[in-house]
C-alpha cells in the first residue's frame, strides 16, 4: 500500500472513525472531545481519543494515544491521521503531538476535521517547519 494514492473513501472512513473515537474521549475537564483514526503504510489503522485526568498533565491527546497504540503493535509507518474534534471549528493536532507523529512519518498527511467530517488536508511537515527529527541528531 506504500505508493498507492490513498483515496477519498478511504479518507472519508478514518474521518468517521476519528469521530466514532471520540464518543470514548474522557474530557470531563475541558468538556472538549476529539477523535483520531491512524491509516499505516500496510493499511492497518489504529484509533484513538482524548484522556484527561485529574492531574492536568497526564492527560494524553487522541493522536499521540492513536500512535502509541500503532507503535506498541510493532506498525511505525504511519501514512496518514484523521483528527476530529467536537466543535464546528476544525481540529489540528497540538504542538507535542506535532512533534511525536513528526519522528515516524515527516511526510505523513493530516486530515483535519470539523464535527461535521468536513476536513482540510494538510502535509505534517507544513504543520511542522523544520522540525526537529531522527535526522536532526546525526
Ligand atoms: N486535544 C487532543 O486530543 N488533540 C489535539 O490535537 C488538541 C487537543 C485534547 C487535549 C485535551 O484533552 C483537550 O483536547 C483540550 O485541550
Amino acid at each position: 500500500m506504500k505508493n498507492i494514492i490513498v483515496d477519498e473513501t478511504t479518507k472519508r472512513e478514518l474521518v468517521r472513525a476519528a469521530k466514532e473515537a471520540a464518543g470514548n474521549a474522557y474530557a470531563p475537564y475541558s468538556g472538549y472531545k476529539v477523535g483520531a483514526a491512524l491509516l499505516c503504510d500496510d493499511g492497518s489503522r489504529y484509533t484513538g481519543c482524548n484522556v484527561e485526568n485529574a492531574a492536568y498533565p497526564c492527560g494524553i491527546c487522541a493522536e499521540r494515544t492513536a500512535a502509541a497504540k500503532a507503535v506498541s503493535e510493532g506498525n511505525r509507518d504511519f501514512r496518514m491521521i484523521a483528527v476530529v474534534g467536537s466543535s464546528a471549528e476544525k481540529c489540528t493536532p497540538c504542538g507535542m503531538c506535532r512533534q511525536v507523529l513528526y519522528e515516524f512519518a515527516p511526510d505523513m498527511t493530516v486530515l483535519c476535521a470539523d464535527n461535521s467530517g468536513e476536513y482540510d488536508e494538510v502535509k505534517l511537515s507544513d504543520l511542522l517547519i523544520r522540525g526537529f527529527g531522527a535526522s536532526s541528531l546525526k
